[in-house]
């Protein structure tokens, strides 16, 4: 049976995962592998309804746990929608965020409530691979201020510079606790050298699980 391979981009504001993104897609693209690019929150259209009220901070005054559960109705609705089809196809599935995104940003809600959570909205979808950027907050969110140019900064970014320094150890924590699946890269190098490394855990990854061969869409 036909199996994609469905890597994740974790990490703090501003650390690059976007043009990582773009770039890998052209890459696996380049080497004939069927590619699915898509984000967190949103990639599918009901989790882009709700991107967007909690983005604006609509949904804060209501609590942590209903941000949460929020987010994993999106994620729901995207894996359903989604990623499960892409990979079933035997796509490379490319996701902006996911499910250590919530883990780490959603750390005020009570942790035993946040893995039945996890566990029902994943419904057994969990990434090959997750690649984590690691930046310093101070400088991610100085690019991410750049790259927003006059627009206002969005309800997380918004937030202390303590609590992003947090963020980044737990992301940190996420990888040395789960190294079969995490890489962490070094996201404060020039992105050529970031590219360098991306495609190096990418192309070393794909083959272990089965997705040697050149895949077209196909089915070569
Ligand atoms: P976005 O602008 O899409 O992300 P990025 O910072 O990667 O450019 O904003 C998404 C924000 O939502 C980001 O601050 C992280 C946060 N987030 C959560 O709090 N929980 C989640 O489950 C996800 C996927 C994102």
């Amino acid at each position: 049976m036909k199996r994609g391979f469905f890597i994740t981009f974790e990490g703090g504001e501003g650390a690059g995962k976007s043009t990582q993104i773009d770039r890998l897609a052209y890459k696996l693209r380049d080497n004939r592998y069927a590619v699915t690019v898509t984000r967190e929150p949103g990639g599918s259209a009901g989790a882009e309804a709700i991107r967007h009220v909690i983005l604006s901070g609509a949904a804060e005054p209501f609590g942590p746990t209903m941000e949460a559960l929020l987010f994993a109705a999106a994620r729901s609705d995207h894996i359903e929608q989604l990623i499960r089809p892409a990979l079933k196809r035997g796509k490379v599935v490319l996701c902006d965020r996911f499910v250590d995104s919530w883990r780490v940003y959603q750390d005020d809600v009570d942790p035993a409530l946040m893995l039945e959570i996890e566990r029902v909205s994943l419904n057994g979808v969990m990434p090959d691979l997750t690649l984590i950027f690691d930046l310093d907050p101070e400088e991610g969110l100085r690019r991410a201020a750049a790259r927003r140019g006059k627009d206002a900064a969005d309800r997380f970014e918004r937030e202390t510079l303590a609590i992003h320094r947090r963020r980044r150890k737990a992301f940190l924590d996420i990888a040395l606790k789960e190294p079969r699946r995490c890489v962490v890269i070094d996201a404060s190098l020039a992105p050529e050298v970031v590219e360098e490394a991306v495609t190096h855990a990418v192309f070393a990854a794909l083959p272990e699980r089965g997705l040697a061969g050149r895949h077209a869409e196909q089915g070569a």
